[in-house]
């Protein structure tokens, strides 16, 4: 089985991957060296934008900023997921929770069960 490359410490990268692609792997991995316990994909286009999206993004950050969570759990910024009707949209990984048609006192209430902690 191949090594992961984004185990923890310097991954050794591919002599394939190009120079170009080998820099934005380093880039990547320098700001996140380990593996993230967990991922929470948020849509940052527009229409989730506009209902709140963006402000929820950046409420999570400061909370697990102020937890010790931010090399733990990763917010990453998707386009949009063709679910605009229901958003503010934000998956929860590896758990697999969806959160749509949700206030942000829900959202941020699940935030807090299954990502922050009691
Ligand atoms: S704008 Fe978020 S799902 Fe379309």
């Amino acid at each position: 089985m191949g090594k992961n490359l984004f185990s923890k410490g310097k991954a050794a990268i591919p002599a394939s991957v190009r120079t170009k692609e080998k820099r934005a792997l380093r880039h990547t991995m320098s700001k996140y060296p380990t593996n993230p316990r967990q991922v929470i994909y948020a849509c940052g286009s527009g229409k989730c934008q506009k209902r709140g999206g963006k402000e929820i993004r950046k409420t999570m950050r400061d909370q697990l900023k102020m937890a010790g969570l931010q090399d733990e759990v990763e917010i990453i910024k998707t386009d949009c997921t063709d679910r605009c009707k229901h958003g503010p949209i934000f998956s929860i990984q590896p758990q697999n929770i969806w959160l749509h048609d949700m206030s942000e006192a829900q959202i941020m209430q699940v935030f807090r069960e299954q990502v922050v902690g009691p």
